[in-house]
């Protein structure tokens, strides 16, 4: 445990933290969240959408929005139950039958129409990712970047859904191989990523020739229904993409898309136990799944890093999304000969923050998305300094900001077997915990029932290359901490889920592989 003075001094120079001062808090002005101010009002949808027409709830229940930042309301979305859901997917297993026919050309042209439209709107996306999730408006408007690049990705792939020809073991026969839209997929998406996850999901699928019920988060719909406007003006026929927006009825809604014999895909970004509840759903089916569970990502900075490099790759990993993204770093092990200076340079940089309103351009990191993040954060602070873990920056809810906030947090000498390092914390706290030895490292790196992503930092090629293959995870990021792109398999192994999205396996997950032998020749 390095719980020594040294280290103390090391990571609070003169005047870096002074009791009772919040540095990073800036003085905001706070826009009035309900009313966005768009360019274009009309993609700021109220309502479901089944069959290509924005409908209200059968019974007219709508839920609040909340803008985190303010807690003020946005609007009051439609909240749909499962007679709507079974007709949204009734209405897109009929639209299956035409849209499975159309060519990957004919596809391809009404994505990049869509893609188009998503960069044109890119400011007005940007506003409403912002108001409802929080994020600052240059990181909402990279995340729209990002979700548009799915739907290019996707228009390339959808004109290239090769099949195969395999040479036959036996004279009179032909084998080939063609790929098939598998039919109606139910797509349920996060609010961490209001929009990128539709992206990331929605284009695939449309681009394989399935048609889609979507449930949006209830947190963040706005940002799906204005996205499926911008996909019905690029020229997708009714009923091949259907939102079922709901809150009351969340468990009804989530089992009717798992069990509804029309659904043949299910795809889901969440949680780890809503993935295996999911499952289990699906299992009544035998329903191709993929899942997008939860991470608990190491971040290694071993003796031999350029450790301000490092210090980069944890910022941009550990507080991308003010900490709620499932690729984050939750525990940062670091070597213990550069522990200290790693820490300083860590801890001044994250007191320099501005956490604040995402429309207020100083702002760098926004809000938590509700109370109950707020409640776990602090959960992981308290009990990691009830096991000698000292704070070297923040550690408690803001003061003197009206909506989700929490100070951005680095702790040191942080046990590595406290609650930080055993449960994803979803939130702004970098979790110092220092090792001795790579073997140590590795142990404490896998020792976990999940596996998204992983990342270190180490200038050793060897080292690089022996690292990358030990960790048990889908995706490691070796001296670098950003790793998402829409070109790259994205996923996890253990129970971090099951299946590849974006990159050239994403397109597989909508479809399924037919062979036909051809005999009589
Ligand atoms: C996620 O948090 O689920 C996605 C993060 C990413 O795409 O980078």
């Amino acid at each position: 445990m390095l719980r020594s003075p040294a280290l103390r001094v090391a990571v609070r120079p003169q005047g870096f933290l002074k009791p009772g001062r919040n540095t990073w808090l800036s003085v905001m002005t706070y826009a009035t969240a309900a009313k966005i101010n768009l360019k274009d009002a009309g993609l700021l949808k109220h309502q479901g959408f089944i069959g290509g027409k924005w409908i209200d709830a059968k019974d007219k229940a709508t839920f609040s929005v909340l803008n985190p930042a303010t807690k003020e309301e946005i609007g009051a979305v439609s909240d749909m139950g499962l007679e709507e859901t079974k007709e949204a997917i009734v209405v897109a297993g009929e639209a299956f039958k035409s849209w499975s026919k159309t060519t990957g050309k004919h596809r391809h042209d009404i994505l990049m129409k869509f893609f188009k439209l998503m960069m044109d709107n890119a400011d007005d996306l940007a506003m409403i990712i912002t108001a409802e999730n929080g994020k600052p408006l240059a990181e909402a408007k990279g995340e729209n970047a990002y979700s548009a690049s799915f739907v290019e990705w996707f228009a390339e792939e959808a004109v290239r859904t090769y099949g195969e020809v395999i040479p036959s073991a036996m004279m009179n026969l032909r084998n080939v191989v063609v790929k098939q839209p598998v039919g109606v997929v139910s797509l349920l998406t996060p609010w961490n990523f209001p929009s990128a996850m539709i992206g990331r999901k929605l284009a695939p699928a449309l681009a394989a020739g399935c048609t889609a019920v979507i449930k949006p988060p209830a947190e963040t719909p706005y940002s799906t229904l204005a996205l499926v406007e911008l996909a019905q003006r690029a020229g997708i026929p009714d009923g091949v993409i259907n939102v079922v927006p709901t809150h009351a009825h969340l468990k009804d809604v989530g089992r009717e898309m798992c069990e509804s014999k029309i659904v043949k895909k299910i795809s889901f970004t969440g949680s780890t136990p809503i993935a295996k509840l999911l499952m289990s759903q699906a299992a009544s089916t035998l329903k191709k799944v993929s899942f997008e569970a939860g991470g608990n990502a190491p971040f290694i900075v071993f003796d031999d890093a350029d450790v301000e490099a490092a210090v980069e790759g944890a910022i941009a990993s550990k507080f991308r999304g003010t900490g709620q993204t499932c690729v984050c770093a939750n525990r940062i092990y670091v070597h213990s000969s550069v522990y200290a200076d790693f820490a300083s340079r860590l801890a001044q940089k994250v007191d320099a923050f501005k956490i604040g309103n995402g429309m207020d351009k100083e702002t760098t990191h926004g809000p938590l998305i509700h109370e109950r993040a707020i409640e776990k954060v602090q959960r992981h602070v308290d009990d990691a300094v009830s096991r000698g873990a000292s704070i070297l920056v923040g550690g408690k809810k803001a003061e003197g900001l009206p909506g989700f906030f929490y100070e951005p947090t680095v702790l040191c000498d942080v046990d590595p077997h406290a609650e930080v390092t055993d449960e994803e914390t979803f939130g702004p706290v970098a979790a110092l915990i220092k090792f001795e030895t790579e073997e140590e490292v590795i142990r404490m790196a896998n020792d976990t029932d999940v596996g998204l992503a992983g990342y270190f930092y180490s200038r050793d090629i060897g080292r690089v290359w022996r690292v990358a293959e030990a960790l048990q995870v889908g995706m490691v990021g070796a001296n670098t901490g950003l790793i998402s792109q829409a070109v790259i398999p994205f996923g996890g192994i253990k129970e971090s889920g099951l299946g590849r999205e974006g990159g050239p396996h994403g397109i597989d997950e909508y479809m399924n592989t037919k062979f036909i032998a051809f005999g009589g020749l």
